[in-house]
């Protein structure tokens, strides 16, 4: 080899390329932030987003349309809920397909359109990845299925019943029954946490894993960003099945209440996690993570030891806080903020009720959704945000079983109506159909479209969505509400949930007036490190205010205001 080859100015030339190629592959900023850590995610849920072709069903065209409604509402990532192949028994949540989009959704080159005006808009993609289970008309199922001698028979858990038409253990379905189902093509059940038509993958087996993996490089390769990861708290089961052990009483269903020791969070998990990490890792891109979890120290466990699993693990303990409480909120807040991760906040989403029903209390409702906004806008972390959240969306409930889509809530009937009531078309306009689609759409629209819609909020600067605007744009250009450390103030304080965010010696203080009574806070910043001589407002909602360390608010008043000590 040429000596030439080895002088020490090649060998730094060539050291700077190798760094600046690092540098491009993972850009950080001065805190060592990267991007996912600054964004905006907004959740579609592609059934009801908007309609490109008026079947009546939204699709990855209308999602196209409206990158540019999302660029200005300040969303810098897209989370699409599953829109590949599926017999659609769990609208999506059954994939017969990971590499294919839905035709009801569209085809992969509207994928690829979608992503290159995504590009455009500076607007990413997230794909959720079903990881815990496939359709049953997945080939994979279908080969498992065949025989016992099947290739793909130990892609899924089989097994013999305990005894004649007893399944192996008594572990129960999320939806409901027993989570086997016999097949008598072999004579063995299979496992399901979800539907019947959900079969659990077997995670034991590397095949499985491989070619999962593999799924998620070949969406890399197509410009995706990351993956939200589905029930990722099911992976694994107890190899000898022990049976749960059962609790008092009866669950929704009627069937017994068992308490899941054996077939949740197991410690396979992790170490699939981790494993899915590096592959994200070489590709820049995020793991958000569905982490059902009960107490803080099950949430950190899915940053990993070493953070090396998941980035955004959301913190659902954070959509539990069922009512306006600064003592529960705050409690939350410093939880999640001292979990050594970086906090993902979550108010709703296509499996929870909408914020606008669990805080409302109908006669603020606005001003509550308002309030919730600053909330998880304004604290350390990344939020990710529902899509009609910025308006004001409210459940629309069915009203009888015969209506209801969602298949849990006819066998949960009346006491789980099921999840069709958040999954309503996206409120465009006050026409027929909320704009969404000239056909009638697969859900009906709740009566709020009339008021509460993107062309009428849009005209209105008192609206929900023009407020979501504000905060948003606040959240993007103001880097103590970037990079800032969190504190809590005034934790006595039973109505105003109040904090300072803290950046290289600025500060910004938000108050938050959960009560339906006026209310003042008066701050002593001084133990902050700040004793600010005023409060200059950054956004406020009509009313609340400022006089020098003394905030005012109205009913559900929101006052995010600059620490300025003159
Ligand atoms: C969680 C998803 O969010 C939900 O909609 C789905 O029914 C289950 N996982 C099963 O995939």
């Amino acid at each position: 080899m040429n000596r030439f080859l080895f002088t020490p100015t090649l060998l730094l030339a060539l050291s700077l390329v190798a760094l600046q190629a690092a540098a491009q592959k993972n850009p950080v900023d001065a805190e060592g932030h990267q991007w996912w850590q600054h964004a905006v995610f907004y959740e579609v849920y592609p059934r009801s987003f908007a309609d490109g072709n008026n079947d009546g069903v939204g699709d990855l065209n209308g999602i196209t349309s409206k990158l540019g409604y999302l660029h200005d509402l300040g969303v810098d990532a897209i989370w699409i809920t599953p829109c590949y192949p599926s017999p659609q028994v769990d609208f999506g949540y059954d994939v017969s397909d990971y590499e294919n989009i839905d035709p009801m959704y569209g085809t992969l080159a509207d994928f690829d359109r979608m992503a290159a005006e995504g590009k455009k808009q500076n607007i990413r993609i997230i794909m959720d990845y079903v990881i815990n289970h496939t359709s049953d008309k997945h080939k994979w199922f279908i080969a498992s299925k065949s025989s016992k001698k099947s290739p793909y028979r130990n892609w899924y858990v089989w097994r013999d019943g305990k005894a004649p038409n007893q399944p192996p253990n008594n572990w129960i379905s999320e939806f409901g029954g027993s989570a086997w189902k016999f097949d008598p093509t072999t004579g063995q059940y299979y496992y399901h946490y979800f539907y019947a038509e959900q079969p659990d993958l077997n995670w034991n087996n590397p095949a499985v894993e491989k070619a999962m993996f593999d799924v998620t490089r070949w969406w890399y390769k197509r410009g995706v960003a990351g993956f939200r990861l589905d029930a990722v708290d099911t992976l694994f089961e107890d190899p000898d099945l022990r049976d749960n052990p059962v609790l008092p009483g009866k669950n929704k269903f009627g069937d017994p209440n068992t308490q899941e020791i054996y077939n949740k969070k197991l410690p396979g998990v992790h170490e699939v996690l981790q494993n899915l990490r590096k592959v994200a890792d070489e590709n820049d891109a995020v793991l958000i993570g569905e982490t059902w979890t009960k107490s803080i120290d099950e949430l950190k466990k899915y940053y990993g030891e070493h953070n090396n699993e998941l980035q955004l693990p959301m913190d659902f303990m954070f959509t539990r806080v069922d009512k306006l409480s600064p003592p529960e909120f705050r409690r939350q807040i410093a939880a999640a903020d001292a979990a050594g991760g970086w906090p993902t906040w979550v108010i709703s989403n296509h499996d929870i009720e909408r914020s606008y029903n669990r805080y409302g209390d109908g006669a603020h409702n606005d001003d509550i959704a308002k309030l919730m906004a600053a909330l998880y806008f304004t604290l350390r972390g990344t939020p990710i945000m529902y899509y009609g959240e910025e308006l004001g969306m409210e459940n629309n409930d069915p009203k009888r079983k015969e209506d209801v889509k969602d298949p849990k809530g006819r066998t949960g009937w009346p006491a789980d109506k099921g999840r069709d009531g958040e999954r309503t078309p996206m409120q465009w306009n006050d026409a027929e159909n909320a704009g969404f689609s000239t056909h009638e759409p697969w859900l009906p629209v709740p009566p709020s479209y009339k008021t509460h819609n993107v062309a009428a909020e849009s005209k209105d600067p008192n609206s929900v969505l023009e407020f979501y605007r504000k905060v948003l744009a606040l959240r993007h250009t103001n880097s103590v509400l970037l990079e800032g450390n969190y504190s809590a103030l005034n934790e006595e304080d039973p109505n105003v949930l109040s904090y300072l965010r803290t950046y290289k010696g600025n500060s910004v203080l938000v108050a938050l007036n959960m009560s339906g009574s006026a209310q003042k806070a008066s701050f002593h910043l001084g133990a902050q490190g700040a004793s600010p001589a005023s409060l200059d407002p950054l956004v406020a909602t009509p009313g609340a205010g400022a006089n020098g360390p003394e905030v005012t608010l109205p009913a559900f008043g929101v006052f995010i205001g600059e620490v300025a000590s003159r």
